[in-house]
């Protein structure tokens, strides 16, 4: 196995070079920083000293101040009290406490609705938004935009030198608004100038022939409405693209005004949820470093077995990290579950030990900092019967803030034993793989789905899943990587692509990498529209094969693709191959017209291989046996984790989880083991040394 592996990293040497990268803002000596959520303003000062008292006496290193607050520090229109804000950051520094401070953009105060009632969402069904939550104040509204500024100004001047703050949180979890308000309609029409400058252009990539969509002025253009049957496409995915920008520009005016008065010390970073076609994330580069925000348990996974929904999806805190990481090698996680929450559809409580398993597994990822939302369970307002580190009476700790300290005391211990030369295990480098991302091929999948069974997100899943039971350190990465970094890229559903991406697809093949791409790549360009030629053409010269039509069967009648004399379920997308000369056929249909044709496909091309996958399988079946055979084939050495366990690796050291219902067995020598037994049990850690 060893020597397999070391070929393998022989082919890679830009691969091991980027897997030494570390993260920068933060001491890679502390390996991570916990903090957590506390929102002064919502306890009776006198209360304070206490609080601020009791988080650091267990072991947190920081909290996070002004989230939601623009009311209590702009109580009326220009006047600011930052009094009361000061003073809890006294307090917190006295307990050695730093702070992340926030810009509360996402509570506007109700003066502010009220005086301008049009930053107010307007909704598609002509519903308007009103004060009373949060995040009811559209990106596109220029008014919310300036005032939003004017007020983080103040902030800014105020905190920017204070050494006691370590950095900046904008926003709470940005998300795009599809806002209709008159402003929300100017901007994106001036928006659509600056990319077309021509009517004639936006009628052209628009497509507008087609039912006399065709316009003469910009004025008439209108922010589509989606939910209108036969909306047209293009103006659709322009309005997709305008929203994300709205965002990303939004963060990046934020932090651009902290930075006006913000010393060098200071970092700038936003929370975002994984909202992984939202196109936003990585796109504010004045960011310095990007966070996210999970929760595991509401309601929605099942998990595995009977209980598993008390230990939640064992995907999605791996997913956010390697989407994540990529994106900012160093990032980190700003909310992390503390227990039971109050607005998932069922709100049960976590199993004992998922919450540090929850922390354990995000440290697995690589990331600098970890917070929790958030300290004090709320009496009041609409987030009730939330879980906090401490119950509703402020100071008894919860089951989750116990298993927070626990976590805190470990990686304490890790700390000492932390050698900054240690080495990862060569065999998990060599599989290193990549899925390449674009969110721009969801949105274009999801608005032309041609039938309803599929689901883009689940077809990358299907590839993703069996890449983390092998132990893979996945990467999802953008066209700009550097794929010769990984021995394998996948690109599953790359629906919009161009030439200039087709020769880096070519030469990373040639030049030794390992290329799968899956059904529908390769079928429009980046506008979206479909190539004047056979289906799919541009890519047929890096597939060794043409595209001879696809289909999709109606799900009461499926059919199956053979592959190994094994037989695979499908109903959702399938593209019938036609392969020249040199391509091995993997896989064929069986049970309609076209049985006996080819369904999936591989190649060598120059020192690498490509495979084509024209089939999506109904469970991910058929995708996890290819991939276990493509890597045998490529001498890469994989394990076989079951279901619900994911060992990774960071800083020297092995960390492995168990979302599973049974045990699992490691095979670390004992002197290695760092914490926790080579018995996992469900909902169990070990964390070992690398020797
Ligand atoms: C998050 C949000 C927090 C808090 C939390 C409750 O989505 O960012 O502010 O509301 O949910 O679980």
């Amino acid at each position: 196995m060893k020597k397999i592996a070391l070929l393998v990293l022989f082919f890679f040497p830009a691969f091991l070079a980027n897997a030494l990268e570390k993260p920068s803002r933060f001491p890679e000596k502390n390996l991570i920083t916990t903090g957590v959520y506390y929102y002064p303003e919502h306890w009776d000062s006198t209360q304070w000293d206490r609080d601020l008292k009791n988080i650091a006496a267990m072991g947190f290193e920081f909290t996070h101040f002004a989230e939601f607050a623009w009311a209590q520090l702009e109580p009326a229109e220009g006047k600011y009290d930052f009094a009361w804000l000061d003073k809890a950051i006294t307090i917190a520094a006295k307990y050695k406490l730093k702070v992340i401070m926030c810009t509360s953009t996402c509570t506007p105060p109700v003066w502010l609705s009220r005086k301008h009632p049009e930053i107010l969402c307007l909704n598609e069904d002509g519903t308007r938004m009103d004060h009373g939550s949060r995040q009811h104040a559209s990106f596109s509204s220029s008014y919310y935009r300036s005032y939003s500024l004017k007020m983080i100004e103040q902030l800014a001047k105020h905190y920017g030198n204070d050494p006691r703050i370590m950095g900046w949180q904008v926003d709470n979890e940005p998300r795009t608004f599809f806002d209709y308000n008159p402003d929300a309609q100017q901007r994106f029409r001036e928006w659509l100038k600056k990319k077309y400058t021509t009517i004639d252009a936006i009628n052209t990539t628009w497509g507008t022939l087609f039912w006399s969509n065709t316009y003469s002025d910009f004025a008439q253009i209108n922010i589509p409405q989606h939910k209108q049957w036969g909306m047209n496409l293009n103006q659709r995915l322009d309005h997709y693209r305008f929203a994300a920008n709205e965002t990303s520009t939004f963060l990046d005016d934020q932090a651009a005004e902290i930075k006006k008065f913000a010393s060098s010390g200071q970092w700038v970073t936003t929370n975002y949820i994984p909202s992984y076609d939202g196109g936003y994330i990585g796109k504010s580069k004045q960011l310095d470093f990007i966070t996210y925000t999970r929760y595991m348990v509401y309601g929605e996974s099942k998990g595995i077995g009977r209980k598993g929904y008390r230990l939640g999806d064992p995907l999605r805190i791996a997913m956010a990290n390697d989407f994540f990481r990529p994106i900012s090698p160093s990032y980190g996680v700003m909310e992390l579950q503390p227990g039971q929450v109050n607005w998932g559809s069922i709100n049960p409580q976590p199993t004992p030990g998922a919450v540090r398993m929850w922390l354990w597994h995000q440290f697995a990822g690589g990331s600098s900092l970890v917070c929790t939302y958030r300290y004090r369970a709320p009496l009041v307002g609409f987030e009730q019967y939330h879980y906090g580190i401490v119950g509703p009476d402020g100071i008894t700790p919860t089951p989750g803030g116990l298993e927070y300290q626990k976590f805190i005391q470990e990686i304490n211990q890790l700390r000492t034993i932390y050698r900054p030369a240690a080495s990862l295990p060569s065999s998990y480098l060599a599989r290193k793989t990549a899925i390449l991302f674009n969110n721009e091929n969801i949105w274009g999948m999801e608005m032309n789905k041609q039938t309803n069974q599929w689901n883009s997100m689940d077809h990358i899943m299907k590839y993703y899943k069996p890449l983390k039971a092998f132990g893979a350190p996945v990467d999802f990465v953008a066209d700009q990587a550097n794929f010769s970094n990984y021995p394998v890229l996948i690109a599953p559903a790359y629906q919009q692509i161009d030439n200039g991406l087709i020769e880096k697809l070519t030469e990373y093949a040639r030049g030794g990498g390992n290329l799968v791409l899956t059904c529908r790549t390769g079928h429009k360009d980046r506008e979206g529209h479909l190539w004047e030629a056979k289906f799919a053409a541009p890519i047929y010269a890096l597939i060794g094969a043409e595209i001879e039509f696809y289909d999709l069967p109606m799900p009461h009648a499926q059919d199956s693709v053979i592959m190994d004399h094994q037989k695979f379920a499908w109903k959702t997308w399938g593209e019938i191959l036609k392969p020249q000369a040199g391509t091995d056929v993997l896989a064929i249909y069986e049970g309609d017209f076209y049985a006996g044709k080819p369904a999936v496909i591989t190649r060598k091309l120059g020192k690498g291989t490509v495979t084509y996958v024209g089939i999506d399988s109904n469970d991910g079946l058929l995708e996890e046996k290819l991939l276990a055979e493509l890597y045998a084939r490529f001498h890469i050495p994989v394990e076989n984790y079951p279901n619900g366990v994911s060992v990774e690796y960071r800083d020297g050291f092995g960390i492995a989880v168990n979302y599973s219902d049974k045990p699992y067995a490691l095979n670390i020598p004992a002197d290695a083991i760092v914490i926790g037994k080579n018995e996992l049990p469900t909902a169990g850690v070990t964390v070992w040394k690398v020797m």
